[in-house]
């Protein structure tokens, strides 16, 4: 339940991250040919308003560009893709569990674990006292669309046989130009060791990929989480990068490991 700099697994490194080094989608994907000094007949026919951007004139030329096409439409279409806005109203079920919008009824739940040194132990805050939970619950129940870079859904996890809350799952969107964004997870220790976050992170990640149309998600966090990593790796996350003292936290400079999975990927290795 914790977010915007709150959980180690949504902090974002300050600086130049990866994601603001990257050439802007148009720019990487705008095909060869269509670009350069100004001096192919494609780049003059272009200008003089005679042709398609990415039809190339030469006949050979054509006829490479006719069997990759479906690769560069994949690609134009991704460009101008959105994430949906939808406001989240239909819970997601699983066979054990069910994902929900938190309610005020949940608060007790909620403060069972996070106001626990263990659980909290490589989040970025302290254990929270139940005014402090209350305060959160509230906020973040509020929060049923992804609109705007930052938005975030923190979905309850209930246990469907006796209706228990177990944990939450939550999935904040990051860039929405590039499609991306960031899932966490917090889960009650007496719960811990069912596969009952393996199970929700699926489900949370179906939904992201499937039903919201991102194409990249990331989970950046202490690499001292062990669980937290294991859980990534479970889910088919790779680790990407290990930065280093990048940081402040709770009075010392920590690394941070970022994990990261596509949606391609996703359908290919989990669905
Ligand atoms: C990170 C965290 C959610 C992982 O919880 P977890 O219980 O280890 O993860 P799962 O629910 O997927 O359970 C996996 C374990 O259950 C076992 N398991 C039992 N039944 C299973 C099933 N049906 N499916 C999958 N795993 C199952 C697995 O073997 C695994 O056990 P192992 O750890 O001994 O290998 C938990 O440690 C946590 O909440 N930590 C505190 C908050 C935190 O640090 N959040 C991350 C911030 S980045």
């Amino acid at each position: 339940m914790a977010l915007a700099g709150e959980r180690r697994g949504d902090r974002r490194p300050s600086g130049c991250g990866a994601q603001a080094c990257r050439p802007p989608l148009e720019q990487a994907d705008r095909p060869a040919g269509a670009v350069g000094r100004g001096g192919s007949q494609t780049a003059r026919g272009v200008r003089a308003g005679r042709l398609p951007a990415c039809i190339p004139r030469h006949p050979a030329r054509r006829d490479r560009h006719a069997r990759r096409r479906p690769q560069l439409q994949a690609r134009v279409r991704g460009g101008g893709r959105v994430i949906s806005a939808e406001p989240f109203d239909t819970p997601i079920v699983t066979d054990r569990l069910e994902l929900r919008l938190l309610a005020s009824s949940d608060v007790p739940a909620f403060h069972s674990y996070y106001s626990r040194p263990d659980v909290c132990r490589y989040l970025l805050f302290e254990p929270r006292d139940l005014d402090t939970i209350t305060e959160k619950v509230a906020a973040h129940a509020a929060h049923v669309s992804l609109r705007e870079d930052g938005d975030y859904l923190d979905l309850a996890v209930v246990r469907r046989s006796d209706d228990r809350l177990v944990g939450d799952v939550i999935l904040k969107l990051a860039h929405s130009d590039q499609l991306t964004g960031e899932i966490g997870w917090g889960f009650h220790p007496e719960f811990q060791g069912n596969g009952y976050a393996t199970e929700a992170a699926t489900a949370m990640l179906r939904h992201a990929f499937g039903t919201l149309g991102f194409r990249r998600i990331v989970a950046e966090l202490d690499p001292h989480n062990a669980a937290s990593a294991a859980l990534c790796r479970r889910l088919g996350m790779r680790q990407e990068a290990h930065l280093v003292d990048n940081l402040f936290s709770k009075g010392e400079w920590v690394d941070t490991v970022v994990f990261a999975l596509l949606a391609r990927e996703f359908s290919t290795g989990l669905a």
